[in-house]
């Protein structure tokens, strides 16, 4: 596998905080998502534009795009899911947004408020408004292989809101195994489905370890040809909709992992734990990486 070929999406400081019991500091989360940038992440999710009293721990998230040193070939982008976050993010400086749906109808309600079409609906003058001023545009799919209300979802439901996105105008899709219950050949098995419709280039993967499938699942599907992952720092994450949810991959071990496969990022594995252990400090707990808590036994 050619090392430049993998490209890691960093989550955390959005993924990750957002699920969080303490609210971190605006100043914190600059600092993070700085760490990170200095640790070579090239694409940092830095903050939603979502409703406050949904999602406390992504208000002033303007505020964080305000303070952060932006770096030469970074990108932070930030989750919107309607016209209205589409408006504050716009009196940002913003390179690049992401909207969010879902494969289950449930999941879409508890999240968003809304159905899956309702969502779509949404989301088209939100692209059109992007596209319009060169913004790219993520599209992020949730419960791509279990929902916490409705069960096994099908890889088909899935594949239909990717075509949609695509056809929307997302340049890049996330399939997200928001509550983690995948393993690996299921995980396999629904990317190449997706990918029968979709370019394998266009698809990313967003896992998350509660049961500690994540990084199995990323290799399966790094054998069936995906090169986008995402991670977040620490291990951090959730769902606030999603009960049970733990973290995403942690980026750290991620990092190791591609290593060890003769897939190197470039990316400077001492900062990446040393970005993890100061929001970890902050949240007042340990990182939930195996890497960072190798290092700090040896
Ligand atoms: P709603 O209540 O249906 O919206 O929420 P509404 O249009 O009926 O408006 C109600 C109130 O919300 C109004 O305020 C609006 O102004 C306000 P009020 O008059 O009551 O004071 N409002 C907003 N405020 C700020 N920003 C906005 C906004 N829109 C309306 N953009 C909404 C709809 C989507 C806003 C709401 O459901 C929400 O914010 N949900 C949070 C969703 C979220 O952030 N979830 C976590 C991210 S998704 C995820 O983690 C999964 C992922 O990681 C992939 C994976 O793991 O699978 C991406
Ligand atoms: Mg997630």
């Amino acid at each position: 596998m050619s090392q430049s070929d993998v490209k890691i999406v960093e989550v955390g400081p959005r993924d990750g905080l957002q699920n969080e019991a303490v609210k971190v500091s605006v100043a914190d989360r600059i600092r993070l998502i700085d760490m990170l940038g200095l640790a070579g992440l090239t694409a940092i999710e830095s903050g939603a534009f979502v409703s406050p009293k949904w999602v406390p721990q992504m208000a002033d998230t303007d505020q964080v795009l305000a303070g952060i040193t932006r770096r030469p070939g970074v990108t932070y982008p930030v989750l919107v899911p309607n016209m209205k976050g589409m408006d504050a993010a716009l009196t940002c400086d913003i390179d690049e947004i992401a909207v969010f749906g879902a494969a289950s109808e449930t999941f879409s309600q508890r999240n968003i408020n809304c159905s899956i079409a309702e969502s779509l609906a949404r989301f088209a003058p939100v692209i059109q408004a992007a596209t319009a001023r060169n913004i790219r545009v993520r599209g992020y799919i949730s419960c791509v292989l279990g929902c916490p209300y409705e069960g096994k979802v099908a890889p088909g439901a899935v594949m239909q809101v990717a075509t949609t996105l695509r056809e929307m105008g997302c340049y890049e899709i996330s399939l997200g195994d928001t509550i983690g219950v995948g393993t690996a050949f299921a995980a396999r098995d629904m990317l190449r489905m997706v990918a029968s419709e979709i370019p394998m280039a266009v698809l990313a993967v967003h896992f998350h370890d509660t049961y500690g499938q994540a990084l199995a699942n990323i290799l399966a599907c790094l054998e069936a040809g995906v090169r986008v992952i995402d991670s977040a720092v620490a291990g951090l994450g959730g769902c606030p909709y999603a009960k049970g949810a733990s973290g995403n991959v942690a980026t750290e071990d991620l990092l190791y992992m591609l290593a060890g496969i003769g897939c190197t990022t470039g990316i400077d594995t001492d900062k990446v734990i040393a970005a993890g252990q100061f929001i970890s400090a902050s949240l007042g707990r340990k990182p939930q990486s195996k890497l960072a808590a190798a290092y700090a036994s040896s």
